[in-house]
């Protein structure tokens, strides 16, 4: 990578369990590649050692489940320091950001899913973010029952892939009333073939690769 283009992007990929979003990832970042972006690639929770940690705990089956504030908690923890530590430095420097979840996904899971109040998440939001959000969210769009069918297959269930189908039922519709609020939402119909997905994904990041060049 040559580090030399800059416009760099934060770009989050959001959407329910099999959705596809690590095939997609995959496709973007041979994109970016393609187009010799500097970029790099992360995810949450994680993207550090302490929000890997995190992660451990949060998807861990074992011993006794956070309660709903605690686990808003952590995935806030996580996000703060995965700022500090690797998005801002990065961004700073020119570089693209991929990033496999972000606090959309807090909206939807801890917020539509759990019930955590929306105000308190927005109140962390700003404390955490100072400003900070992402320029473009590529949405994979599944209904939960296909979605779940498809992550059963995948490996086995973490704590909150074995939730009921009414529980990503409320993520989806979170994730579908957040997009409609924000204009950096893109919405991609993930129960369609890899083919089309990726036909979509590069009609919309086209344009934007096309002013780094
Ligand atoms: P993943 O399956 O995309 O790796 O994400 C791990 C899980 O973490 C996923 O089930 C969604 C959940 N999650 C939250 O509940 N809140 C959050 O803020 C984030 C980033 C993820």
């Amino acid at each position: 990578m040559t580090g030399s283009k800059t416009s760099a992007m934060f770009v989050t990929l959001e959407g329910g369990e099999g959705a596809g979003k690590s095939t997609s990832r995959d496709f973007i970042v041979s994109m970016l590649e393609e187009y010799d972006v500097p970029f790099i690639q992360t995810r949450e929770p994680g993207g550090t050692p302490i929000g890997e940690a995190l992660r451990e705990l949060l998807l861990s089956k074992e011993g006794t489940a956070p309660s709903v504030t605690t686990e808003l908690l952590m995935v806030f923890a996580a996000r703060a320091q995965h700022l500090h530590e690797v998005i801002e430095p990065a961004l700073r420097e020119g570089k693209w950001v991929l990033c496999d979840r972000f606090t959309d996904a807090t909206y939807a899971y801890q917020g539509f899913g759990r019930g955590s109040d929306l105000g308190e998440i927005e109140a962390l939001e700003a404390l955490v973010q100072r400003g900070r959000h992402p320029d473009l969210t590529l949405l994979f769009d599944i209904n939960p029952q296909l979605g779940m069918a498809r992550a059963r297959q995948r490996a086995e269930l973490d704590r909150f892939e074995q939730e009921e189908l009414t529980f990503f039922e409320k993520v989806r519709n979170g994730y579908l009333s957040r997009a409609e609020c924000n204009s950096r939402f893109k919405i991609i119909d993930a129960s369609r073939s890899i083919d089309d997905v990726q036909d979509a994904l590069r009609e919309i990041l086209k344009p934007f690769l096309d002013r780094t060049s």
